[in-house]
């Protein structure tokens, strides 16, 4: 399935447009882009509206440089013009549920993020591969904060990247019980 971008879409649509970036335009994306983005991002949900997040957004040349060696040789992630680091702090613990509040408050952000961004006509590519202390140390990320995910951000170099395949609605979705049978 191949969608195309169009300004139009609705969140559905741009649900299913959306695609892992891997190589980008040579276009700068300016400030004001990433801070529009970040400003819609920041309404997302997160455990007792704690907001237990930071982004880093990463331009400099060499720093993005040292970034490829700490996505573990990902050279595309140097390459994107902006390199958004989401960060978690790990002080605001577990949930009752036993699920750490901050990666999951994270990981809403940079759904977020994505999401917003392909509304824009840009390209993200999640990024978990990584060295976590080296990127905490590059970085001076102080202690109890975590880097839950780094986000390689710019304009696609081709308009609409293949669609990944995806498990079938039957596979993901029981209805009452496990097992279905009741
Ligand atoms: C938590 C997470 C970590 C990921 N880490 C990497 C990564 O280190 N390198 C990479 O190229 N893609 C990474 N991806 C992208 C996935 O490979 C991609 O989302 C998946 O294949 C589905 O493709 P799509 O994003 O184009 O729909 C990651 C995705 C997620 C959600």
């Amino acid at each position: 399935m191949k969608i195309r971008y169009n300004e139009a879409m609705n969140i559905t649509e741009l649900i299913k447009y959306r695609k892992s970036v891997r190589s980008w335009a040579d276009k700068p994306v300016d400030t004001e882009t990433v801070e529009k983005i970040i400003d819609a991002a920041r309404f997302a949900p997160s455990a007792n509206n704690l907001q237990d997040w930071r982004v880093i957004a990463i331009t400099e040349s060499a720093l993005r440089a040292k970034m490829v060696e700490i996505a573990r040789g990902q050279k595309f992630v140097g390459e994107a013009p902006v390199i958004l680091v989401i960060c978690g702090d790990s002080s605001t613990g577990e949930m009752s549920c036993k699920m750490p509040r901050s990666v999951i408050d994270a990981t809403i952000l940079i759904d977020h993020i994505t999401l917003i961004a392909a509304g824009e006509g840009l390209g993200t590519c999640w990024i978990g591969s990584f060295d976590q202390e080296a990127c905490r140390k590059l970085l001076r990320i102080p202690g109890g904060w975590e880097v839950v995910e780094l986000l390689p951000l710019g304009y696609p170099a081709s308009p609409s990247p293949v669609n990944k395949p995806r498990k079938r609605v039957s596979e993901v979705l029981n209805w009452n019980l496990w097992d279905g049978s009741l």
